[in-house]
């Protein structure tokens, strides 16, 4: 069998808030791709990862600017022999690292831009033809002046007479609008004709091929050892725990700690599935007392979510101590996280959440980690569990934090206030099932506040709390812009809430995108 990751490319990023889309579209070329930051690419480094093509990615210098961030000279004199495509900021560089010029421009250019096609080119091959105008996304304060020799111009718009420019004879090629956002319909077409076309990559980064090679690699890492996979009932973790007992039976032991701040059913659902389906040995800890005492009188965000990790990691070792302990611990990280971020702003970026994960189990219990997500994106890892047959519902389901609904109950978290929003939020589901929304939208929940308001019901006077509804759309929970229900589905959600759930008499729709706002409430 052919090596799924033999044909490869790389990325470098120069910074640009997209560097992760252009990855996930040529991994949707069938073709495996890393993104290196700039700092860390060289000669050498390029030459070692052993790409067959590399992409400059955007970024948010201006290469008029003196010590801008630049790519290896070798990527362009020929030295290395690679198809180079430039997008936005990696087209400039290239084009000043070859002489030519590029000047800030009077206008900046953000969103929607026709370009016209005015030459065939290899990048359009079966996609764009000479004459064709065509929608792309520009977002750019530069533009190039004049193109460096060799170079000919194969696209222009309005505001940019050198849009697409190629060198056919040294298979460099750039543009200088983003063809990785899905706002540019035929830029998925592009980067195909460049990494199956001008780079001769065979496509054969599948997750069938994947999965065979993953489970061979889990063999040889774990051997005769023990595995301890703790379950969160979110996919990541369960696509590990299914992967892991394909490659290692009985040597897997789950351990699903319930914090008791899980939504309506969830923690059934979860030991259904692996004791039921899979026949994987799980261990369930019912530690909804411990967690919900502990959170007693704190209302701190961060407070809340240090004291959760910290407890999590205790009755988590102490199980696995139980069932005799493990040289290993298998985690679902995946590529998103293992990506070094390129920062502009010099000092390490601001924490504006600490995240809950096992961080500190494998330092304090001695343990090897297995992460055989770690190559993964998210959209990856659903086509796995599609694969390993894990259910339509577990794969789709929208994300769900750590800590649970501890982060949706701003103030004093109670197992009676963890009670009203697990029925709200289940009624608030359950709506948008029933009316086909649910695959739109990336997450949706609700949030009990700290407010108790008047209202009237039945002639009676009622003084209870305020539930909010989240509904966001994202590609990756980075940024996100909230959903636009129609006002008859959130006035039939918010009469359901209001009738069924003791406890709440005024619901309201948070309308707010991240940024400013994050996803969640703390
Ligand atoms: P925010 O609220 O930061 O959330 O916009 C972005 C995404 O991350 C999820 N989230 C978490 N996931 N542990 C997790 O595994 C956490 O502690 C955590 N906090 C937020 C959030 O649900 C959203 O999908």
């Amino acid at each position: 069998m052919i090596e799924s990751h033999a044909d490869r490319i790389l990325i470098v990023d120069f910074g640009s808030q997209v560097t992760q889309l252009i990855a996930r579209r040529v991994r949707e070329t069938g073709v495996y791709c890393e993104i290196h930051p700039f700092q860390n690419v060289s000669t050498e480094s390029i030459q070692s990862f052993g790409a067959r093509g590399v992409i400059l990615s955007g970024g948010p210098a201006s290469v008029t600017e003196a010590k801008t961030p630049r790519a290896p000279q070798a990527l362009f004199n020929g030295s290395i022999g690679l198809p180079v495509l430039g997008i936005c900021y990696g087209e400039m560089t290239m084009v000043q690292q070859l002489d030519g010029d590029v000047i800030p421009c009077d206008t900046q250019e953000y969103g929607s831009a026709m370009v016209e096609v005015t030459e065939d080119c290899a990048l359009f091959e079966g996609v764009w033809k000479s004459g064709d105008q065509k929608q792309v996304w520009m977002s750019h304060g530069d533009r190039i002046e004049a193109i460096p020799k060799g170079f000919r111009v194969a696209a222009t718009s309005e505001t940019s007479p050198y849009a697409v420019i190629a060198d056919d004879g040294r298979r460099l090629y750039g543009v200088q609008f983003h063809p990785e956002v899905v706002h540019t319909p035929d830029g998925a077409g592009l980067i195909n004709n460049f990494t199956l076309g001008i780079c001769g990559c065979k496509g054969t980064w599948t997750m069938a091929a994947f999965n065979v090679e993953q489970i061979a690699k889990i063999k040889a890492q774990v051997g005769k050892g023990r595995v301890i996979c703790g379950l969160s009932g979110g996919i990541d973790s369960s696509v590990v725990a299914v992967l892991l007992h394909q490659a290692i039976g009985e040597q897997l032991t789950c351990v699903f700690v319930d914090h008791g701040l899980m939504r309506l059913g969830e923690a059934e659902q979860v030991i259904g599935l692996f004791r039921k389906n899979y026949n994987i040995p799980l261990i369930h800890r019912d530690a909804g007392d411990l967690f919900l005492g502990a959170l007693e009188g704190i209302t701190d965000p961060e407070q809340k979510r240090k004291t959760i990790g910290a407890l999590f990691i205790d009755v988590f070792a102490e199980e696995a101590n139980k069932a005799g302990g493990a040289e290993f611990l298998a985690q679902g990280t995946l590529y998103p996280d293992v990506i070094e971020s390129v920062s502009f702003t010099g000092g390490p970026s601001v924490t504006i959440k600490s995240h809950h994960n096992v961080g500190g189990l494998p330092e304090r219990m001695n343990m090897e980690l297995v992460e055989p997500l770690r190559e993964l994106f998210k959209d990856e890892v659903r086509l796995l569990g599609m694969r390993l047959g894990l259910p339509e519902e577990l794969v789709g389901r929208h994300p769900f934090p750590g800590p649970g609904l501890a982060i949706r109950i701003p103030g004093e978290v109670t197992p009676e206030k963890a009670d009203i929003l697990r029925q709200a939020d289940a009624i608030y589901l359950e709506e948008i099932l029933n009316s086909g929304l649910y695959g739109e939208i990336w997450q949706a929940f609700a949030v009990l506040l700290p407010v108790q308001t008047v209202g009237v019901m039945g002639d009676a006077r009622t003084y209870e709390y305020v539930c909010a509804l989240r509904a966001v759309t994202s590609t990756d929970g980075m940024t996100a812009d909230y959903y636009q229900f129609n006002h008859a589905f959130l006035s039939r959600t918010s009469t359901r809430i209001i009738n069924e759930v003791r406890g709440i008499n005024r619901v309201v729709y948070d309308v707010t995108s991240k940024p400013p706002a994050t996803i969640e409430w703390e």
